[in-house]
């Protein structure tokens, strides 16, 4: 097996495909430019990967955010308010300072996506 030196606690994928953050389409925007600020100003850099990413697959419930880790994917749609990446980054802050992923906050048990059939 191969291994890396760029291991992170999860990864957290921002769908802003053609749908996701397509507001030319009357969809909500996705703040990809301050997501990757705060992630910078915040020091999660290194330690819990952001990517933005083109269209993730399920468009009909924009915005869509996957986060990986080690124990599984976790889908979340409809992402549509600032205050939702606000508490995402927060999240990521925690997060690291535990040294694992925490569970999602609350107020996204609702926005849970099962994309496979
Ligand atoms: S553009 Fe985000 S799921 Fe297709």
């Amino acid at each position: 097996m191969l291994e890396t030196k760029r291991r992170v606690i999860g990864q957290m994928i921002v769908c802003q495909g053609c749908c996701c953050g397509a507001t030319h389409k009357d969809r909500p925007e996705v703040p990809a430019d301050w997501l990757k600020d705060e992630w910078r100003k915040r020091g999660l850099l290194k330690r819990f990967q952001l990517t933005v990413s083109g269209c993730v697959g399920p468009c009909d419930v924009p915005n869509v955010v996957v986060v990986n880790s080690e124990s599984g994917s976790q889908w979340l749609g409809s992402i549509t308010q600032f205050n939702q990446y606000r508490s995402l980054v927060e999240w990521a802050v925690h997060s690291v300072d535990a040294g694992h992923l925490l569970e999602l906050p609350r107020e996204f048990k609702g926005h849970r996506l099962e994309p496979w059939r």
